[in-house]
């Protein structure tokens, strides 16, 4: 497994994990008297499959037969896929394998997904925020991010905590013009109308696709995300991630999800149309200053009575993100059941 040119120096003399090395060989065992494991365990004695062909087979044809472009000739298979711990894994197996600390720089736009600067903080990267631009928020300045020349871009697209989107033509210019990689975590993508930047993997070898099951596919509990990018980049990061993340009952939530994901699509349209609802509700609101349309199952929301609308969310045991040191007087409240949503509206009144 070849590791990417742009990897961090210190990692270029490593080597694949010693598991990693073992099931990655061409070798094929009847019995395994090399893994010091109880053979007298139940249904988890063994590791998990490291491989997991089968998984990423189905997951890469589920999610590229959902809403695709008019035309695209995108082909993906098994090598452009690492399964991870949540997307939180993938973040900071990102950073660690091509980000040098003390030396390179992360972009950032802002406000966005607290994550990456976090993991930036830890890994002792150099980082920069660029504003959000336009009323929606939904704008980069790209000639500055250009000029900024960083190893790594973060864009979450849509964006938490706004939920607009970054346009299509944005993001291909910034593919086009960085040499660093363009990281689009597309972690909410399964409530948006706007296709996936996995459509135009291939046209671009700098840019990488975070997703989750923890939003859509209603698995947050099971911990499973995934890094779609080039195969070069995906084999890099198999010499950083711990070799057995990703546990088999975690695998088996997600094949079953996967194998009979209708009821899960469902949710998703009535979320969609709960939060169109929502949205409606909430603008005709005296104690509204603005709701942003959302791409999400979540909204961001300005409040006229702030302080005291925060107060009674609080004494009514309602847990809404309080959002406003980066914007002023605001919150994101996520899409919840029928019954959640008219409690959150009876506090909002107006
Ligand atoms: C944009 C974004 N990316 C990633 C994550 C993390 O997801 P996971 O549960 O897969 O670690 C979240 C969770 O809130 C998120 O909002």
């Amino acid at each position: 497994m070849k590791m990417h040119k742009n990897v961090r120096k210190s990692l270029k003399k490593l080597s694949l994990p010693t598991p990693i090395q073992k099931y990655f060989s061409s070798q094929n065992w009847d019995v395994d008297l090399g893994s010091n494991t109880n053979p007298f365990g139940g249904d988890f004695s063994n590791y998990p499959d490291v491989m997991q062909l089968d998984l990423k087979r189905l997951y890469l044809k589920r999610i590229l037969s959902l809403n695709p472009p008019p035309s695209s000739n995108v082909v993906l298979d098994e090598n452009n896929v690492l399964f991870t711990a949540g997307s939180m894994e993938g973040i900071d197996l990102l950073l660690r394998a091509f980000a040098d600390p003390n030396q390179d720089l992360v972009c950032i736009p802002s406000p966005t997904f607290s994550a990456y600067a976090h993991w930036s903080i830890i890994n002792e990267l150099q980082m920069k925020t660029m504003p959000l631009l336009g009323k929606n928020l939904d704008q980069v300045d790209i000639e500055s991010i250009i000029k900024l020349n960083p190893k790594l871009l973060f864009i979450c697209n849509p964006n938490n905590p706004i939920g607009t989107l970054i346009p299509h033509a944005t993001l291909k210019k910034l593919c086009q013009s960085l040499n660093g990689f363009v990281v689009v975590d597309e972690a909410y993508i399964e409530f948006s109308d706007q296709y996936s930047s996995l459509f135009y993997l291939n046209e671009y070898p700098n840019l990488i696709i975070l997703r989750t099951f923890s939003k859509g596919w209603g698995l947050a509990g099971v911990r499973c995300g995934a890094v779609i990018a080039h195969k070069t980049i995906i084999d890099t990061l198999r010499y950083i991630q711990y070799p057995f993340s990703v546990s088999i009952p975690s695998q088996q939530a997600v094949r079953e999800v996967l194998m009979t994901p209708e009821k899960v699509f469902e949710t998703w349209e009535k979320i969609k149309k709960m939060r169109r609802d929502l949205y409606t509700e909430l603008s005709q609101r005296r104690n509204i200053i603005k709701v942003f349309e959302s791409q999400t199952n979540f909204l961001m929301v300005a409040l006229h009575n702030f302080e005291e609308i925060k107060k009674s969310l609080e004494q009514e045991k309602i847990h809404v993100l309080d959002c406003s040191s980066e914007l002023r007087q605001s919150i994101r409240v996520s899409i919840g059941t029928e019954e959640q949503n008219q409690k959150f509206l009876k506090i909002i009144a107006g």
